[in-house]
Protein backbone atom coordinates (compact mmCIF):
# COMPACT_ATOMS: atom_id res chain seq x y z
CA UNK A 1 0.00 0.00 0.00
CA UNK A 2 1.21 3.63 -0.94
CA UNK A 3 3.13 5.26 2.50
CA UNK A 4 3.19 1.84 4.12
CA UNK A 5 6.64 0.71 3.30
CA UNK A 6 8.23 -0.32 6.47
CA UNK A 7 11.28 0.56 5.10
CA UNK A 8 10.49 4.88 4.83
CA UNK A 9 8.00 4.54 7.93
CA UNK A 10 8.76 7.08 10.84
CA UNK A 11 11.63 8.89 9.59
CA UNK A 12 12.09 12.13 10.98
CA UNK A 13 9.67 14.25 9.05
CA UNK A 14 11.86 17.60 9.19
CA UNK A 15 15.25 16.75 7.53
CA UNK A 16 15.46 20.14 5.98
CA UNK A 17 17.48 23.34 6.24
CA UNK A 18 20.38 21.90 6.18
CA UNK A 19 23.25 23.71 4.84
CA UNK A 20 25.06 20.96 3.38
CA UNK A 21 22.16 19.98 0.85
CA UNK A 22 20.98 21.67 -2.39
CA UNK A 23 18.79 24.02 -2.16
CA UNK A 24 15.81 23.79 -4.65
CA UNK A 25 14.91 27.59 -4.20
CA UNK A 26 12.90 30.26 -6.69
CA UNK A 27 16.08 30.75 -8.56
CA UNK A 28 15.66 26.85 -9.22
CA UNK A 29 12.24 26.86 -11.04
CA UNK A 30 12.72 30.24 -11.90
CA UNK A 31 15.24 28.27 -14.10
CA UNK A 32 12.60 25.54 -15.33
CA UNK A 33 9.70 28.04 -15.63
CA UNK A 34 10.05 28.16 -19.33
CA UNK A 35 9.79 24.07 -20.54
CA UNK A 36 8.02 22.98 -17.43
CA UNK A 37 4.61 22.72 -19.32
CA UNK A 38 6.64 21.19 -21.89
CA UNK A 39 6.85 17.88 -19.79
CA UNK A 40 4.04 15.95 -20.63
CA UNK A 41 4.03 13.99 -17.22
CA UNK A 42 3.86 17.57 -15.43
CA UNK A 43 0.89 17.76 -17.65
CA UNK A 44 -0.63 14.30 -16.99
CA UNK A 45 -0.52 14.65 -13.20
CA UNK A 46 -2.21 18.05 -12.80
CA UNK A 47 -4.82 16.53 -14.72
CA UNK A 48 -5.20 13.52 -12.76
CA UNK A 49 -4.79 16.24 -9.58
CA UNK A 50 -7.49 18.28 -10.83
CA UNK A 51 -9.68 15.21 -11.41
CA UNK A 52 -9.23 13.96 -8.31
CA UNK A 53 -10.29 17.43 -6.82
CA UNK A 54 -13.27 17.38 -8.29
CA UNK A 55 -14.05 14.16 -7.68
CA UNK A 56 -13.57 14.83 -3.44
CA UNK A 57 -15.12 18.87 -3.84
CA UNK A 58 -18.19 20.45 -4.56
CA UNK A 59 -17.24 22.86 -6.43
CA UNK A 60 -19.16 26.26 -7.98
CA UNK A 61 -18.91 29.10 -9.67
CA UNK A 62 -18.48 31.36 -6.69
CA UNK A 63 -15.89 29.36 -5.30
CA UNK A 64 -12.53 31.42 -3.87
CA UNK A 65 -9.43 29.05 -4.52
CA UNK A 66 -6.12 29.55 -3.44
CA UNK A 67 -3.88 27.41 -5.17
CA UNK A 68 -0.27 27.51 -3.02
CA UNK A 69 3.16 26.71 -5.08
CA UNK A 70 1.08 27.11 -8.31
CA UNK A 71 3.88 27.13 -10.81
CA UNK A 72 2.87 27.66 -14.12
CA UNK A 73 -1.18 26.56 -13.14
CA UNK A 74 -0.59 22.96 -14.45
CA UNK A 75 -3.18 22.28 -11.59
CA UNK A 76 -5.39 25.83 -11.72
CA UNK A 77 -5.99 26.22 -15.46
CA UNK A 78 -8.23 22.51 -15.81
CA UNK A 79 -10.29 23.81 -12.45
CA UNK A 80 -11.09 27.36 -13.70
CA UNK A 81 -14.35 27.19 -15.74
CA UNK A 82 -15.53 25.18 -12.04
CA UNK A 83 -14.99 27.82 -9.44
CA UNK A 84 -14.82 31.49 -8.55
CA UNK A 85 -11.68 33.68 -8.46
CA UNK A 86 -8.50 31.82 -8.53
CA UNK A 87 -5.43 33.71 -6.59
CA UNK A 88 -1.95 31.55 -8.05
CA UNK A 89 0.59 31.83 -5.29
CA UNK A 90 4.10 31.15 -5.52
CA UNK A 91 7.92 31.95 -4.69
CA UNK A 92 9.27 32.06 -8.38
CA UNK A 93 8.71 35.03 -10.19
CA UNK A 94 9.71 32.83 -13.68
CA UNK A 95 7.04 30.76 -12.59
CA UNK A 96 4.55 32.87 -12.04
CA UNK A 97 5.57 34.93 -14.78
CA UNK A 98 4.48 31.88 -17.28
CA UNK A 99 0.96 31.51 -15.32
CA UNK A 100 0.18 35.15 -15.70
CA UNK A 101 1.40 35.14 -19.65
CA UNK A 102 -1.40 32.14 -19.91
CA UNK A 103 -4.14 33.54 -18.03
CA UNK A 104 -3.93 36.58 -20.52
CA UNK A 105 -3.79 34.20 -23.00
CA UNK A 106 -6.89 32.87 -21.68
CA UNK A 107 -8.82 35.64 -21.18
CA UNK A 108 -9.17 33.92 -17.76
CA UNK A 109 -10.07 37.77 -15.78
CA UNK A 110 -10.97 35.81 -12.79
CA UNK A 111 -7.47 34.67 -12.01
CA UNK A 112 -4.42 36.20 -10.79
CA UNK A 113 -1.15 35.50 -9.48
CA UNK A 114 0.85 36.59 -6.34
CA UNK A 115 4.54 36.11 -5.37
CA UNK A 116 3.65 34.88 -1.48
CA UNK A 117 5.84 32.68 0.78
CA UNK A 118 2.90 31.90 3.11
CA UNK A 119 5.17 30.67 5.97
CA UNK A 120 7.67 33.88 6.08
CA UNK A 121 4.78 36.56 4.73
CA UNK A 122 2.13 38.00 6.12
CA UNK A 123 -1.02 35.74 4.99
CA UNK A 124 -3.65 37.94 2.69
CA UNK A 125 -7.00 39.38 4.22
CA UNK A 126 -9.23 37.79 2.35
CA UNK A 127 -10.26 34.04 3.20
CA UNK A 128 -10.56 31.08 0.67
CA UNK A 129 -13.37 28.29 0.08
CA UNK A 130 -10.67 25.75 -1.31
CA UNK A 131 -6.74 25.81 -0.70
CA UNK A 132 -5.32 23.36 -3.61
CA UNK A 133 -1.40 22.42 -3.71
CA UNK A 134 0.37 20.32 -5.69
CA UNK A 135 3.87 18.74 -5.33
CA UNK A 136 4.85 21.99 -2.87
CA UNK A 137 4.67 20.64 0.55
CA UNK A 138 7.52 18.74 0.32
CA UNK A 139 9.11 21.86 -0.34
CA UNK A 140 7.95 23.77 2.63
CA UNK A 141 10.06 23.05 5.79
CA UNK A 142 7.73 23.39 8.35
CA UNK A 143 4.56 21.21 7.59
CA UNK A 144 2.90 22.28 10.70
CA UNK A 145 3.09 25.36 10.39
CA UNK A 146 1.82 25.73 6.84
CA UNK A 147 -1.29 23.65 7.36
CA UNK A 148 -2.13 26.27 10.39
CA UNK A 149 -2.33 28.70 7.97
CA UNK A 150 -4.08 26.87 5.25
CA UNK A 151 -6.63 26.87 8.26
CA UNK A 152 -6.57 30.34 9.08
CA UNK A 153 -6.91 31.27 5.16
CA UNK A 154 -9.99 28.97 5.25
CA UNK A 155 -13.63 30.07 5.83
CA UNK A 156 -15.66 28.14 8.00
CA UNK A 157 -16.41 24.74 5.99
CA UNK A 158 -13.73 25.38 3.39
CA UNK A 159 -11.84 22.60 1.67
CA UNK A 160 -8.04 21.55 1.85
CA UNK A 161 -6.75 19.86 -1.32
CA UNK A 162 -3.37 18.57 -0.95
CA UNK A 163 -1.49 16.16 -3.85
CA UNK A 164 2.21 15.16 -2.83
CA UNK A 165 4.84 12.07 -2.82
CA UNK A 166 4.02 9.80 -0.41
CA UNK A 167 7.13 8.33 1.79
CA UNK A 168 10.28 7.21 0.03
CA UNK A 169 14.04 6.95 0.44
CA UNK A 170 15.24 10.62 -0.92
CA UNK A 171 15.67 8.88 -4.46
CA UNK A 172 12.87 10.80 -5.81
CA UNK A 173 14.92 14.17 -6.10
CA UNK A 174 18.20 12.85 -4.78
CA UNK A 175 19.04 12.32 -1.26
CA UNK A 176 21.31 15.31 -1.66
CA UNK A 177 18.55 17.67 -2.44
CA UNK A 178 17.00 19.31 0.62
CA UNK A 179 13.31 18.27 0.71
CA UNK A 180 10.98 16.40 2.33
CA UNK A 181 11.30 12.74 1.30
CA UNK A 182 7.51 12.14 0.73
CA UNK A 183 5.05 12.07 3.71
CA UNK A 184 3.67 9.09 5.62
CA UNK A 185 -0.11 9.33 5.15
CA UNK A 186 -1.18 8.67 9.06
CA UNK A 187 1.21 11.30 9.96
CA UNK A 188 0.29 14.22 8.02
CA UNK A 189 -3.54 13.48 8.87
CA UNK A 190 -2.38 13.60 12.63
CA UNK A 191 -0.43 17.11 11.66
CA UNK A 192 -3.69 18.37 9.70
CA UNK A 193 -6.01 17.15 12.79
CA UNK A 194 -3.54 19.38 14.80
CA UNK A 195 -3.91 22.08 13.10
CA UNK A 196 -7.72 22.12 12.78
CA UNK A 197 -8.67 19.85 9.99
CA UNK A 198 -11.55 16.97 10.01
CA UNK A 199 -12.54 14.93 7.66
CA UNK A 200 -9.39 14.22 6.37
CA UNK A 201 -9.31 11.43 3.40
CA UNK A 202 -6.34 10.03 1.36
CA UNK A 203 -6.76 8.55 -1.85
CA UNK A 204 -3.59 7.51 -4.47
CA UNK A 205 -4.20 10.02 -8.12
CA UNK A 206 -1.57 8.82 -9.62
CA UNK A 207 1.99 7.89 -9.90
CA UNK A 208 5.33 9.08 -11.06
CA UNK A 209 7.54 7.04 -12.87
CA UNK A 210 11.43 7.26 -12.53
CA UNK A 211 14.38 5.78 -13.43
CA UNK A 212 16.43 4.53 -10.41
CA UNK A 213 19.20 1.75 -10.14
CA UNK A 214 18.87 0.18 -13.97
CA UNK A 215 15.08 0.27 -13.43
CA UNK A 216 12.07 2.04 -13.12
CA UNK A 217 10.39 2.75 -10.28
CA UNK A 218 7.37 3.99 -9.39
CA UNK A 219 6.61 6.57 -7.26
CA UNK A 220 2.66 7.38 -6.27
CA UNK A 221 1.17 10.57 -5.23
CA UNK A 222 -1.86 11.01 -3.20
CA UNK A 223 -4.64 13.98 -2.76
CA UNK A 224 -5.51 14.29 1.05
CA UNK A 225 -8.88 16.54 1.55
CA UNK A 226 -9.65 18.20 4.47
CA UNK A 227 -12.09 20.55 6.01
CA UNK A 228 -11.64 23.35 7.74
CA UNK A 229 -13.23 22.73 11.41
CA UNK A 230 -13.59 25.57 14.12
CA UNK A 231 -10.30 25.33 16.15
C1 LIG B 1 7.28 20.86 -7.97
S1 LIG B 1 6.73 22.49 -8.31
C2 LIG B 1 4.96 22.21 -8.56
C3 LIG B 1 4.31 23.29 -9.39
C4 LIG B 1 2.85 23.04 -9.72
N1 LIG B 1 2.04 22.99 -8.52
C5 LIG B 1 2.68 21.77 -10.53
O1 LIG B 1 2.12 20.80 -9.99
O2 LIG B 1 3.11 21.77 -11.69
C6 LIG B 1 6.76 23.28 -6.72
C7 LIG B 1 6.39 24.73 -6.77
O3 LIG B 1 6.34 25.22 -5.43
C8 LIG B 1 6.92 26.50 -5.41
N2 LIG B 1 7.37 26.76 -4.03
C9 LIG B 1 8.43 26.24 -3.40
N3 LIG B 1 8.50 26.69 -2.13
C10 LIG B 1 7.43 27.53 -1.98
C11 LIG B 1 6.93 28.31 -0.90
N4 LIG B 1 7.55 28.35 0.30
N5 LIG B 1 5.84 29.05 -1.09
C12 LIG B 1 5.19 29.04 -2.30
N6 LIG B 1 5.60 28.31 -3.35
C13 LIG B 1 6.73 27.57 -3.19
C14 LIG B 1 8.02 26.45 -6.44
O4 LIG B 1 8.43 27.71 -6.88
C15 LIG B 1 7.35 25.61 -7.52
O5 LIG B 1 6.66 26.41 -8.44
Amino acid sequence: MPGSDASVKNLPLLPMNSPNLIQFDSAHFDSRARQWDDNPVFVERGLKIAQAVRESVPLNRAMRVLDYGCGTGLLAFPLKDEVGAMLLVDTSPGMLAVAAEKIAAYGATHMHTAKLDLVADPAPTEKFDLIVTAMTLHHIPDTDRILRVFHELLAPGGHLCIADLDREDGSFHGIEVDVHHGFERDDLAARAAAAGFADVAFRTVFSIAKARDNATRDYPVFLMTARSAAL
